[in-house]
């Protein structure tokens, strides 16, 4: 980590788990290790929690909620801010810390800090109008009213992909309600969740309003899902995960908020602005290396200008810079592991048998490391693995349309609905085709739709709930209905 010149937040000597206030290491007295996967070198070991740390962090978390619920929303927007501060005052650290532990590229990163603190304004802003409602009853002596209450204690189980932010928009609205909680972080990004940790500590933060229990994926999630102190669980990751985390909330009809994986469509139309077009799926396509949940991941151009557009993208993706995700230079960085790298090979190799041309790319790269040249494909069918699953990795996958009926029905021909895009120079066109398309999430003439201030979340199987905006605090709250007969 040769970045940043001296690292503050935490010693790689000795990670440990954040529970209570109090820093841990696991009763099993196991770790796992964690690996750079840009060098393939052991960045540190961190302690495998389990079972016993996650259920210290439950109580400890219910302890902390019949304080920090009672505070008024202003002393915990003030909190909020304190946090969000030192964020930006720890940026770079945060940032190397990231781009080591998981590859993502080191001003991507920085750009992470960021939005992940967005989180935090929004929510601090958010907390001072969690507003109830007064009813006009239907008889002169009673007064009707609904007050929102903090659920109680929750967890966040967060996706590896945006390590922060995906954290600061569960804890944000959460820490905001009322509510305490417990973050598994993904075992190929704790470090980020444990060096936020030591932000929560310095900003004052009460003993057991955050806690951060990384290990064991299942027996953690298992206590979470088990005690029935935890009243609301929200989980990014993959559908299939998603599915068995509905069976198991089901015993104590716990409330659950699923972010879930995605197949973005990523139409152009021939009136398109095609430079701005090519830009938009270049932003789309590559960022993080293509491992986001929202990733162009099939792109429909019109076939009169498929030529214009495909040169224009394959030029744009020449001059991307691969390499070691802490140069400040690079641009896409290496995937998170090996396996993200095997599916990747997967679907091009699939691609090319069933008639797909590689434009650029096509390949892993190097021996150490988990690269792989960012890719562009022609002449891709309907037929290939790439136009049905989620890739997780940079290759865009151009196909042709001819009519708007066509690629409305293409594009919304999948289990998934998270994120989609359209670029169109028509406005009828552009609300027609935004209406019709079914996911949580539309860029219209915008590659990077993704922002505090609205709600971001998917339809069909890519999940449900809302994070971000006025909506994401929602779940963290109860509405009681209160009827007073005078
Ligand atoms: C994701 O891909 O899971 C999140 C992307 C975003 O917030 O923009």
């Amino acid at each position: 980590m040769e970045k940043v010149k001296e690292f503050t937040l935490l010693d790689f000597e000795d990670v440990r788990l954040f529970v209570n206030g109090e820093w841990v290491t696991a009763a099993s007295n196991s770790y796992f290790t964690l690996t750079n996967p840009s060098t393939g070198e052991v960045v540190t070991k961190i302690p495998r929690g389990g079972k016993v740390e996650a259920k210290d962090a439950i109580e400890a978390a219910s302890q902390a909620f019949q304080s920090w619920s009672k505070l008024s929303a202003y002393e915990r927007a003030e909190y909020l801010l304190k946090l969000r501060d030192l964020m930006f005052e720890h940026e770079e650290e945060l940032a190397a810390i990231m781009s080591t532990e998981m590859g993502k590229a080191f001003t991507e990163a920085r750009g992470e800090v960021k939005y992940a603190a967005s989180f935090l304004t929004w929510y601090a802003e958010e907390a001072r109008r969690i507003y109830g409602e007064t009813i006009p009853a239907s008889v002169p002596n009673k007064r009707l009213t609904v007050i929102k209450q903090p659920v109680g204690v929750i967890a966040a189980i967060t996706p590896w992909n945006f390590p922060l932010a995906m954290m600061t928009r569960k804890l944000g609205p959460a820490l905001a309600a009322g509510c305490t909680g417990v973050v598994k972080p993904a075992s190929q990004s704790p470090l980020s969740a444990l060096a936020f940790a030591k932000l929560v500590e310095k900003a004052g933060i009460p003993n057991g309003v955050v806690n951060i229990v990384a290990g064991a994926t299942r027996e953690i999630s298992d206590e979470i899902f088990e005690n029935p102190i935890v009243k609301k669980i929200s989980f990014t990751g993959s559908t299939e995960v998603g599915k068995t985390l509905v069976e198991k909330s089901a015993p104590q009809l716990k409330k659950l908020a699923l972010e879930l994986g995605g197949h973005a469509p990523f139409i152009v139309f021939e009136d398109a602005d095609l430079e701005k077009a090519a830009e938009g799926a270049l932003a789309s396509k590559f960022r993080n290396a293509g491992q986001t949940c929202v990733c162009a991941n099939r792109i429909y151009v019109h076939e009169n200008v498929r030529e214009e557009f495909t040169n224009i993208l394959v030029d744009k993706v020449k001059s991307l810079k691969v390499g070691n995700s802490i140069d400040e230079t690079t641009q896409i960085g290496p995937l998170v592991n090996k396996e993200g790298v095997k599916k990747v090979e997967e679907h091009v190799s699939d691609a090319v048998a069933k008639g797909a041309v590689v434009l650029h790319g096509g390949k892993a790269l190097g021996e150490e490391g988990c690269f792989y040249e960012p890719t562009v494909l022609g002449n891709v069918t309907k037929d290939m693995l790439i136009m049905n699953e989620e890739t997780f990795g940079p290759v865009a996958p151009i196909t042709t349309f001819h009519s708007e009926e066509e690629v409305i029905k293409e594009a919304n021909d999948t289990i998934y609905g998270l994120a989609a895009y359209l670029y169109t120079s028509n406005i009828s066109r552009a609300v027609r085709v935004s209406e019709s398309l079914n996911f949580g999430v539309i860029g219209l003439n915008d590659g990077l739709p993704g922002t505090a201030q609205a709600p971001f979340g998917g339809m069909n199987q890519s999940g449900y709930g809302r994070e971000g905006g006025h909506q994401g605090i929602r779940d963290y709250l109860e509405e009681k209905f209160i009827s007073l007969s005078l």
